[in-house]
């Protein structure tokens, strides 16, 4: 079964050029706006925990607010520690009638 697409923010709330935090089904998700277009990545920074809904765009980078490391935003790649186990995950977006929407994986992935 494909992953359901979950409503989380209306796109009003989350204008070109910025970055938000929010909680879905217990998980942080961070949303970002690069020209127009909606991406998610996991909200935890694998560094120390930072909160990179609440970084800085840099271009396609969040800059993690905490100390700076930056990941790609579209790929959730670390572009400081360039190796998986530094990346953070990317999860699936679609904007419906106004309304921005994150698909979770499968409990079972
Ligand atoms: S917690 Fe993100 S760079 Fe340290």
């Amino acid at each position: 079964m494909d992953s359901p697409f979950l409503p989380v923010k209306p796109l009003e709330d989350v204008p070109v050029g910025s970055c938000v935090s929010i909680e879905l089904e217990d998980r942080g998700i961070a949303l970002f706006n690069l020209d127009g277009v909606i991406h998610a990545l996991d909200n935890t920074c694998p560094h120390a925990g930072g909160p990179l809904g609440e970084g800085t765009i840099e271009g396609d980078l969040v800059a993690c607010p905490w100390h700076g490391w930056k990941f790609h935003i579209p790929t959730g790649t670390c572009r400081k520690n360039p190796t998986p186990s530094w990346n953070v995950q990317r999860y699936d977006v679609r904007v419906v009638d106004g309304i921005i929407q994150v698909a979770l994986p499968s409990k079972t992935e």
